[in-house]
């Protein structure tokens, strides 16, 4: 796959911004390798100038009376290409479970949605030498009785919760290790039915994506803090799709 590079611009940004930083970005990010994850109440903005563009969460189940929730099938019906699912804030501050992240994946896939499963380790995990045990737990879970054909339409963000906003970032040769894991876990679970693109997220900014981008085992990067800047994420988007 070529590398793609996933802006998460989580809760962030008013309405004037979000015109600001849509003019500003403007003829320069347009690619159908940058896919722009905005509050969903901006999504048509995006959509209007042709972005690629995903949700950051769907609900864990089909349309009904969950008052605040959004649907995969809606996303779906608005032609929204992509949602990330399971994202660590997810995990974390909303207590969402994998099997909350199962369903979720369950009703994307059968919504024709790409997902961008994120999974990652905390910092006492890691500390606790039990980084490869968590993330293949979190792998096994999410990907519970999901079909190999299915697999296409999911991309893994790697995403070490001990980086994500802090400015540490893993040595290259750590992601290419956990990479390499992610990608044979995924290959057991599925005997080597598919190859599954792996992301990697967490501090990348407009400086250390030149290193990042040596790394030929990721599959391009997932970007949250840095994607607010237009000039950031368009230096980004330069190193790693040229
Ligand atoms: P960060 O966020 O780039 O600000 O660390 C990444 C993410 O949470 O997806």
């Amino acid at each position: 796959m070529e590398k793609i590079v996933v802006a998460n611009l989580k809760m962030n940004l008013n309405l004037e911004q979000i015109k600001l930083y849509i003019n500003e970005i403007d003829g320069l990010i347009n690619s159908n390798r940058v896919i722009i994850c905005p509050s969903y109440i901006y999504i048509p903005y995006f959509l209007n100038k042709n972005y690629l563009v995903g949700t950051q969460n769907i609900a864990s189940t089909e349309d009904g009376a969950y008052t605040g929730e959004v649907s995969a099938s809606q996303v779906s019906s608005m032609n929204i290409p992509y949602t990330i699912v399971g994202h660590s804030e997810r995990r974390s501050i909303f207590n969402e479970t994998s099997v909350e992240v199962n369903k979720k994946v369950k009703l994307a896939l059968s919504n024709n949605l790409k997902v961008i499963l994120c999974i990652g380790e905390t910092k006492e995990e890691k500390d606790n030498g039990l980084t490869n045990s968590v993330l293949s737990l979190q792998l096994k879970e999410s990907l519970l009785e999901i079909d190999a054909n299915l697999l296409e339409n999911v991309i893994i963000a790697y995403e070490p919760v001990w980086s994500i906003g802090t400015g540490n970032i893993p040595t290259n040769e750590d992601i290419i290790e956990i990479t390499n894991y992610i990608k044979s876990t995924v290959n057991n679970i599925y005997n080597n039915l598919v190859n599954i693109p792996v992301l990697y997220g967490g501090s990348v900014n407009e400086k250390n994506i030149f290193q990042l981008n040596e790394i030929n085992e990721i599959d391009g990067v997932l970007v949250g803090g840095a994607s607010l800047s237009s000039s950031k994420l368009n230096i980004i988007k330069e190193v790693v799709i040229k």
